[in-house]
């Protein structure tokens, strides 16, 4: 079983005379301005939960984008601050670009382009010259930070995801002697949805940069060797999975992604939440009901209006239901400058209305969608209410809501409701696999949720636990260096 203390020995066995750094876009810890105060805030990512976790265990450097209003304010001369500020275990090296470079570069290409173009949840990419020519730029920001940090010592730079394809080329053109490798956290679409993207050849020449390329699954990984096979001059080697061009290969390997399973069910078993819990039952009413939980990132990935449309369907179908069981939806909303997002969030507060309308009355209302921001108390006091857990992604890379909520059940109890076009269904198999366009099975599988005798669903708990506990985050990035060792100095 990987742990914290297993990686760290792996970091300074394997990797003791190299610097170890991550970059990403989102960074883990924010300071704002609250009251005049500088209070420090956690995003809502899946991203930053899984990596600060690898961080506290094996040091360095992260470098990110500082977004905070007083983020420059804590930060040193290199703008470096430790973190987590209480225990600090590692640096985090901020690298600051303009507000009409974030537009170009996150909203723009990052969330306008690649992301749309990477889900399949069928809401068109925008592609624009000017917000490419930005990523581009961004990217040069990026790589100049990750070069002044590494200096000229050995180094491991850990890049993630699709705001930084570019990185690792642009790092060896100045630099070839840093290892590299990257993750990639969302879906890699078929060749044929990848093709129509303007600039497809320089996305994956910067990704082929990298020494390692990891993705979630093996799927997206063929899907990616497939791309390149098809897109541009390079040798895919598809017994050893690598790719060859111009004398340097990339090795493509999937790593599912977790979380730190021990810490979020030790978590769940303080008595804070056990109050927390007594606290929102008497709050939201729920003494006598049945109750379910889906909590997301506002995004038009998750199929959130899909699952409100479920619920309906199951109060019309199952109307003995009626004042007896309540949705409880908390959401952090997203990227909401982009008129995708403004429309989801749009399309979801009108179903909300529609859906309580037409079942509920005065005393009851099926859909509770609070809108204000949830404590992380707050939302493991949910998770563990839940009788039945929705994640309904119409496409998503892992999915690691879904596995929270597995560790959050150290009592064995809940049902998880999964939709198979996720990751974690590859390894949550004993959940309630589900299609989320597919609104009349939606509403049977609510049903059979709540009809679960309490022995299937304690055993097919203890199942998905011992596959999370095991596959923990502690595990996916061991692997990850041990390919990456095995790989680089064939050891
Ligand atoms: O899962 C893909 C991803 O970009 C992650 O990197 C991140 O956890 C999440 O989406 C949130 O995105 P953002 O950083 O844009 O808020």
């Amino acid at each position: 079983m990987w742990t914290r203390q297993s990686l760290n020995d792996l970091v300074r066995e394997k990797l003791a005379n190299y610097l170890f750094v991550v970059v990403s876009n989102r960074e883990p810890y924010i300071h704002t301005f609250s009251d005049g105060e500088i209070v420090t805030q956690v995003p809502a990512s899946g991203l930053t939960t899984a990596l600060d976790p690898v961080m506290q265990a094996c040091g360095g450097t992260w470098i990110a984008s500082g977004r905070g209003d007083a983020d420059r304010e804590v930060v040193d001369k290199d703008s470096k601050v430790s973190v987590p500020s209480d225990k600090p275990r590692y640096s985090l090296k901020r690298v600051w670009i303009s507000r009409e470079q974030e537009d170009g570069y996150y909203y723009g290409f990052s969330n306008d382009a690649l992301w749309p173009l990477c889900h399949i949840a069928y809401t068109r990419p925008t592609f624009r010259e000017s917000d490419w020519e930005t990523y581009k730029t961004v990217n040069e920001i990026f790589a100049r930070g990750v070069l002044e940090e590494v200096g000229d010592k050995k180094a491991f730079v850990f890049i993630q995801d699709y705001h930084l394809t570019l990185l690792s080329s642009f790092i060896k053109a100045k630099n070839p002697g840093i290892i590299t490798a990257q993750f990639w956290h969302i879906p890699w679409p078929n060749r044929e949805a990848f093709r129509i993207c303007p600039w497809q050849e320089e996305i994956l020449n910067g990704l082929l940069g990298n020494d390692l390329l990891g993705f979630h699954i093996r799927y997206h990984c063929n899907n990616f060797l497939d791309t390149v096979d098809r897109a541009i001059e390079a040798k895919v080697d598809w017994e050893r999975y690598e790719v060859t061009q111009a004398g340097s290969k990339t090795a493509v390997r999937p790593f599912p992604i977790s979380i730190d399973f021990e810490e979020v069910s030790q978590e769940a078993q303080q008595d804070e939440v056990a109050a927390e819990m007594a606290r929102l039952k008497s709050q939201l009413n729920l003494d006598d009901k049945l109750v379910g939980v889906g909590f997301d990132r506002m995004d038009y990935t998750k199929g959130i209006p899909d699952r409100f449309r479920a619920v309906g369907r199951f109060f019309e179908k199952y109307p003995e239901y009626r004042g007896r069981v309540v949705f409880i939806q908390a959401g952090v909303l997203s990227r909401t400058q982009l008129a995708a997002y403004k429309k989801l969030n749009e399309e979801i507060n009108s179903l909300v209305e529609e859906v309580n309308k037409k079942h509920g009355d005065g005393h009851w209302q099926p859909i509770i969608y609070p809108r204000e921001h949830q404590s992380q108390l707050t939302l493991m006091a949910l998770r563990r209410l839940a009788n039945f857990f929705v994640v309904s992604a119409l496409h998503d890379g892992m999915n690691l809501v879904a596995k929270e909520f597995i560790a959050s059940r150290f009592d064995e109890d809940g049902v998880l409701i999964l939709s198979p076009f996720t990751g974690a269904s590859r390894e949550l198999t004993e959940a309630l696999l589900v299609n989320p366009y597919a609104t009349d099975h939606f509403a049977d599988a609510i049903q059979s949720a709540l009809e679960m005798p309490e022995e299937e669903r304690q055993r097919r708990m203890r199942k998905m636990r011992a596959v999370v506990r095991e596959n923990n985050i502690y595990k996916w990035a061991s692997d990850i260096i041990s390919e990456l060792v095995k790989f680089e100095f064939g050891v």
